[in-house]
């Protein structure tokens, strides 16, 4: 045999010489939920995790940053009796979200802080849009996204990242931050975000799953790939800084196309279901903790995923030290 290809392999040294692909730290985006408390309180059902108070908020993505996760996004618990059917909460100046923000920026100002755009932690129906008879009204969400987006900006988020998948929402984003000034927030889109079973968790940490119907008219269909490219060249065209796939493990042929289809920087979400089958699993004792971590994110990486959005960010972070 001329050819061996095990020779690359024989050794560890050799292995860290050929290995195609690495993480770091630094391609992390790091979720958080926030909730109006002084108290952290944790996350039934996505263990290890907390609805921090600002305070806490702080000291955690703190702690990240100094491990050198370079990125946080907020998600905030809002209580029932702010939630409306307009959602008008979203835009708030003094809400939760701005102070996070304020606060954040105030401790950690190279910390680079985005925030979630879309309305179901704000909707009284649960829905990313506003809901009459049983629809999403695209235009009319757009406009309170709008709103939402230079709030945030107002109180110093560096990126702004729509989830909500309503039509148009990029380019009208990105107009209503420039035209009052804002040229230098960022907008990271969730371009290909699918209707997915993976959120389960997420929504029962933020009590934000819809009270009536799916989201179906607005997320995409887990069947489709050209789909996602013609969101992603959308998004390109209307402005946005970078695009986002989501779910990551479950598409990790997407994020390869998209990767191929856009010159923009690619992100990819690990959501609260990969995290907590991972948890579980590894709880149970049925498969290693850190290794199947690492092997999760190596694959989206290695998928095409410039960024990551884990909530693994900082024990990564800690275990690459
Ligand atoms: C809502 C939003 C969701 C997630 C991020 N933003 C849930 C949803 O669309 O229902 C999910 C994140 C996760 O599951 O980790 N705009």
């Amino acid at each position: 045999m001329l050819i061996r290809p095990r020779r690359n392999r024989k050794s560890a040294a050799i292995r860290d010489l050929v290995r195609e692909t690495t993480l770091s730290a630094g391609d992390f985006i790091y979720p958080l939920f926030v909730h109006d408390s002084d108290e952290n309180v944790d996350i039934a059902a996505m263990p290890g995790c907390k609805r921090w108070s600002i305070e806490g908020l702080v000291k955690e993505a703190g702690e990240a940053y100094d491990l050198g996760v370079p990125a946080v996004v907020i998600f905030p618990a809002i209580k029932e009796e702010l939630k409306t059917s307009q959602a008008e909460e979203c835009f708030n100046p003094d809400g939760l979200v701005p102070r996070a923000i304020k606060a954040l920026k105030a401790a950690y100002p190279d910390l680079c802080v985005m925030t979630d755009i879309a309305l179901d932690p704000y909707n009284a129906d649960g829905h990313d849009g506003i809901v009459q008879d049983g629809e999403i009204l695209n235009d009319e969400t757009v406009e309170v996204l709008c709103k939402q987006a230079l709030c945030h900006a107002e109180a110093g988020a560096d990126i702004v990242s729509p989830s909500d998948m309503m039509d148009g929402r990029v380019q009208a984003i990105r107009e209503e931050l420039d035209g009052a000034g804002y040229h230098g927030v960022s907008i990271v889109a969730y371009s290909a975000k699918y209707a997915s079973a993976y959120y389960g968790p997420f929504r029962g940490a933020l009590d934000s799953a819809p009270k009536a119907g799916d989201k179906k008219t607005y997320q995409m269909d887990c069947a489709n790939v050209r789909e996602a490219i013609r969101e992603v060249m959308l998004d390109e065209e209307e402005g946005a800084d970078m695009v986002m796939v989501k779910p990551a493990g479950a598409y990790l042929d997407i994020i390869a196309k998209v990767k191929e289809a856009t010159t923009l920087p690619v992100a990819a979400y690990q959501v609260s279901g990969e995290y907590l089958m991972i948890k579980s699993a590894s709880a149970a004792g049925w498969v290693n903790e850190d290794a199947v971590v690492m092997e999760s994110l190596m694959a989206i990486k290695r998928a095409g995923a410039d960024v990551i959005l884990t909530y693994f960010a900082k024990d990564v972070a800690k275990r690459l030290k």
